[in-house]
């Protein structure tokens, strides 16, 4: 323990230091303190809508906020793949936080999903950490663009609910830096977020609020964030650690006890008042980057900002089967609507995101005005709150109703206490009576379809190969019954992609056997195999793959090409033709598969992607700048990226499995100087380096005897048997007998050739 020195403040600094520690503390719920200067700054949650309590406030979404527009929460906006739509509901987002006097808006929320059980699936984007980042950028960008703050949430690690306010997640470097903090960095280093919220959860031991390795040493000095640290709700249980971890601003405020104890802190000579000064100037270029420039007229967003969350949730729809063109539905057809969530549809998730929705469009309705009353039935199916006996009977008149019809439409999904902050899924199931009618409806419709309204993704068995064509829905916002019906009948060309695998089973995912853990701890075993890269690296069936998507035109790919602009980078094209009837968008995915390396690598990765909207017959070449990144793997050893040297491959794809072409190229690489070699370095790194190497084996060479040395095959095998070793025990083997003097001669030697 060090011992602190009690310190005798004048009465200027005294005063200085009181007011500080009250800044940094929140006034309430939902606003900071004024003073020095600095107006009080109002936060509101976001991410997916403005949720702007007027009366009691709370974090999860209990009591009322004043209507705003549901956008489609993360899980949809993310399958949409589409970086202009996330920038284009983020303006519409900061224009409504403004008029309801909000200045920043608590999100977007980006955490990986790790497993579909996670409570919060519904608010995140993506298991994968590229798609994930570069729509938070864009929706940054489209928030702060209209003077609005953001705070990206959860930093970090905070992929479950189970004890999300204790759990400590143990997870290796090479886990966290190429899945769990890349989103953020991508985000910090390319759209300037004003704000991070540090998340509740310990990462390998240290909350993540009093984690200065994450707070400052990552998140400031490494990625060079300049914006105001904020902790989640109720995160912080040390101030004076939270404040020296880099943490400026306690929300919500804890009246008296955070400002006192940083004072006590300072007095106690333990705390250096410079650190208060920090983080209020963080405060006061809050209040300066979000400080209102323009009046916006909210009477004429409504109806706009409706039809921008219509737009959204039909980008974000996911056509994911569909035999003999089922879809679209067609004039004149008679249909068959079953399911209650057709008249009382979900369509966000539980907790702090719950937006009040300015209005809701039901899927029945918008199905019945698209193609006629006359032309659609409707039958309840199941009930939410009904018993056993009422339950077989809906089913009875549902299987009347889809058996004269000619297509039977059944809306199935998760309800709101199914998905929810603060818990987590136990299972991927739809409710049995759900279950059940498909079941039946599918033995005697003429054709069956499955309208999923789910946050986080549900098993399709057993039911999948039953029926024709399965839709998608994820959770839609205000606007889901419109654009299911836009898509269902064609006004809408279904252009989302999977942001996150549909598996076969709950036990093929790759953090079944450590999720949620137990006692308080989280292990994550399965390191960077996260959602396809673990299903693709270990060759295990899927029901629907990571980018899978249906459209109702065709795409064609042609001239994929691959230039290498770097010994780190390329730069890839494709040319792609809509070779279909209808106007539609293809979201064009490109993964690398890796060189061989010393560590184990996922067997691809997306490395780039791009949706391009195409009349038919039109056709649009796309380039993609495949920087560094693409490449490296974080190398635990070095703390650093690296790019191995060697062959890697271009997979141009349509989802993670189903690759259309591939091309290989090779990249020089990073390589070590010989000065990175040392006498702890092993074998097989001295015996690789493209300089050290062969002077090395002359070395060798020159000591062997005759008859020895043009055997190639026998001294490979020996070279493998103490490849592992390091060059300072193998240099003092009988009959090796380097000298260290020798080997730094060789390395000078190297040294003055590279
Ligand atoms: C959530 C945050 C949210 C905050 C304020 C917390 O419970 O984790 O995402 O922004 O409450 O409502």
């Amino acid at each position: 323990m060090t011992d602190h020195v009690s310190r005798q403040l004048d009465s200027t600094t005294s005063m200085q230091v009181r007011q500080h520690a009250a800044l940094l503390s929140g006034r309430d719920f939902w606003s900071s303190v004024e003073g020095a200067g600095i107006r009080s700054i109002v936060m509101a949650d976001g991410p997916h809508g403005v949720r702007m309590q007027g009366g009691e406030a709370d974090h999860l979404g209990f009591n009322h906020s004043q209507p705003a527009t549901c956008f489609p929460p993360g899980a949809g906006l993310a399958s949409s793949w589409d970086p202009d739509l996330m920038c284009e509901v983020g303006k519409a987002l900061g224009r409504e936080a403004r008029s309801l006097g909000v200045d920043v808006l608590l999100g977007p929320a980006i955490n990986i999903k790790r497993s579909p059980l996670g409570g919060r699936t519904f608010e995140y984007y993506s298991e994968d950490p590229r798609l994930t980042g570069e729509l938070a950028v864009a929706f940054v960008r489209g928030v702060q663009g209209t003077g609005v703050g953001t705070s990206v949430k959860h930093f970090a690690v905070n992929s479950q609910e189970t004890d999300r306010m204790r759990v400590n997640a143990v997870v290796d470097e090479r886990a966290l830096r190429e899945i769990y903090l890349s989103a953020f960095e991508y985000v910090v280093k390319n759209a300037s977020p004003t704000s991070v919220m540090s998340a509740y959860n310990a990462i390998n031991g240290e909350f993540c609020s009093e984690n200065r390795w994450l707070l400052t040493e990552i998140l400031r000095d490494e990625w060079g964030f300049d914006g105001l640290v904020v902790s989640d709700w109720g995160a912080i249980k040390d101030r004076v650690a939270a404040l020296t971890a880099g943490l400026d601003l306690e929300m919500p405020g804890s009246g008296d006890e955070g400002p006192d104890a940083l004072v006590a802190a300072v007095m106690a000579g333990s705390l250096d008042e410079k650190l208060l000064a920090t983080s209020v100037g963080r405060l006061r270029r809050l209040a300066d980057r979000t400080a209102i420039t323009t009046d916006y007229d909210r009477s004429s967003d409504v109806e706009a900002h409706h039809l921008l969350a219509r737009k959204a949730a039909g980008e974000s729809i996911v056509l994911l089967r569909n035999e003999a063109d089922t879809l679209p539905l067609r004039r004149g057809q008679k249909i068959a609507v079953l399911g209650e969530l057709a008249v009382d549809p979900q369509f966000q998730g539980g907790g702090s995101s719950h937006v009040n929705p300015t209005r809701v469009d039901l899927p029945l309705d918008e199905i019945r005005d698209a193609l006629g009353a006359e032309r659609v039935v409707y039958s309840a199916g199941y009930s939410r709150t009904g018993n056993v006996t009422a339950a077989k009977e809906l089913i009875e008149s549902a299987c009347e109703a889809a058996s004269s019809a000619d297509v039977a439409v059944i809306f199935v999904g998760l309800y709101e206490e199914d998905q929810s902050e603060g818990f987590d899924r136990e299972h991927l199931d739809l409710p049995a009576s759900h279950l059940a009618l498909i079941d039946a409806v599918a033995k005697v419709a003429a054709r069956t379809v499955v309208v999923l309204s789910n946050g986080g993704v549900v098993s399709l068995e057993p039911w999948h190969d039953q029926v024709d064509a399965i839709v998608e829905g994820w959770a839609l916002g205000q606007a889901v019954g419109s654009a299911i019906a836009d898509v269902l009948t064609g006004t809408v060309n279904p252009s989302g992609r999977l942001a996150e695998t549909i598996p076969m089973a709950l036990s093929d995912t790759p953090a079944f056997l450590n999720f949620p853990g137990e006692q308080e701890v989280v292990r994550y075993g399965e390191s960077v195999f996260v959602g396809y890269r673990y299903y693709t690296s270990t060759n295990r069936e899927v029901r629907y793959p990571f980018g899978h998507g249906l459209s109702y035109t065709t795409f064609v790919y042609s001239d994929p090409d691959i230039v290498v602009t770097a010994s780190d980078a390329a730069t890839a094209r494709v040319t792609v033709r809509n070779d279909g009837q209808l106007v539609g968008s293809e979201v064009v995915q490109l993964y690398i598969a890796p060189a061989p390396s010393d560590v184990r690598r996922p067997i691809r990765e997306l490395a780039a992607f791009d949706k391009v909207a195409l009349r038919p017959g039109e056709s649009r070449t796309l380039s993609f700048d495949l920087d560094r990144r693409v490449f490296a793997h974080w190398d635990a050893s070095g703390s650093r990226w690296w790019v191995d040297p060697g062959t890697y491959e271009l997979q141009l794809a349509r989802s993670a499995s189903d690759i259309a072409y591939t091309l290989q190229f090779r990249l020089d690489g990073d390589v070590e100087g010989p000065s990175d070699l040392t006498l702890d370095s092993t074998v097989k790194k001295w015996f690789e380096h493209p300089v050290v190497g062969p002077l090395l084996l002359d070395v060798m060479a020159a000591k062997m005897p005759d008859a020895q040395r043009g055997d190639s095959s026998e001294n490979s095998t020996m070279l493998k048997m103490v490849e592992s070793m390091s060059m300072g025990q193998f240099a003092r083997f009988p009959g090796v007998d380097l000298s260290h003097g020798a080997l730094d001669d060789l390395l000078t030697a190297a040294g003055q050739e590279t």
